[in-house]
């Protein structure tokens, strides 16, 4: 039987309308928009795509947002001095510095520039040590994004076998946390899984991704994961997203839906719903910090 389609766009359609109520409703009641600013430096292609696609979302749901592009050669300083701007803006609930940032210019310091209250892409070492110690004030874009995919169409996580492939400090290492975490009620989206962290140096990757009951392939390696790679039955949350002769394809190729029971389409999966939780957290900013 083939795979079933987890469609992350429908899902994040739906979000984006709970959200959207919630933006709605706030507003008629007198209270500001929630307010994401976005600085983009430079012209990576994939960053416009990224950024085009987050502020049509913040559109759509009533969120403000202001694009704040730089040009390539702009200096560390020009960029922590708009970040301390933008901190000390009430109008902004949330500020993203999309990465990756032109060599110049020390990602490290930027991420530790912006205050953690409205860091709500999770990159901030407080907000990295509060997911940590279980008690986080936001969740990562996407890795909450796959948790909820699996979440919403009642996929078990609790005491099965997650096997991420990838180590990222936007996906793999956060995902692994949220994943392998008790859920509470301050930590709804914890898995309560048993997770294995792998990546392409491992000399059997094989041997490791076929232990997986879910595999979340997410190094940006064009159809890495091919159909004996994966566990008759296992579900796949394809992460990536890469741009092969124009066309995007994912981490997995499109022929392990022939032995898994459930994947992510890409385009379509992940993508979207990193957007809608990026949307989330921004009115999630604005509602602790507005009231
Ligand atoms: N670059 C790739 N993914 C992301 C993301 O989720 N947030 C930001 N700010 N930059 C990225």
């Amino acid at each position: 039987m083939p795979a079933i389609r987890l469609d992350g766009k429908a899902l994040a359609e739906n979000l984006r309308a709970e959200i959207a109520a919630k933006v709605a409703s706030r507003v008629a009641g007198g209270q500001q928009p929630p307010g994401l600013a976005v600085v983009l430096v430079g012209d990576n292609p994939a960053s416009q795509v990224y950024v085009r696609n987050k502020r049509k979302a913040c559109d759509q749901t009533g969120i403000r947002s202001w694009l704040h592009h730089l040009p390539a050669d702009t200096s560390q300083r020009t960029l922590l001095d708009l970040i301390a701007e933008l901190n000390a803006n009430p109008e902004v609930h949330g500020i993203l510095v999309q990465l990756p940032l032109p060599h110049q210019i020390d990602e490290k310091a930027v991420i530790d520039a912006i205050d953690p209250d409205v860091d709500v892409d999770t990159f901030h070492p407080e907000n990295v040590g509060r997911l940590m110690a279980g008690h986080p004030r936001f969740y990562p874009c996407t890795p909450h994004g796959c948790v909820q995919i699996l979440q919403r169409n009642n996929i078990p996580t609790a005491g099965r076998e997650v096997v991420i492939v990838g180590r990222s400090n936007i996906v793999g290492k956060p995902l692994a946390l949220m994943l392998m975490q008790k859920p509470t009620p301050n930590n709804p989206a914890g898995g309560d899984a048993i997770v294995t962290v792998a990546h392409t140096r491992a000399p059997d990757l094989a041997a490791l991704t076929r232990r997986a009951d879910i595999l979340i392939p997410a190094v940006g390696v064009p159809r890495l994961i091919t159909p004996d790679m994966v566990k008759p039955g296992a579900v796949v949350i394809d992460v990536g997203i890469n741009s092969v002769g124009g066309k995007l394809c994912g981490d997995a190729d499109e022929r392990v839906a022939e032995v898994a029971s459930a994947v992510t389409p890409v385009p379509g999966g992940v993508g979207p719903m990193t957007i809608a939780m990026l949307l989330s957290n921004t009115l999630q900013s604005c509602e602790r910090l507005d009231g």
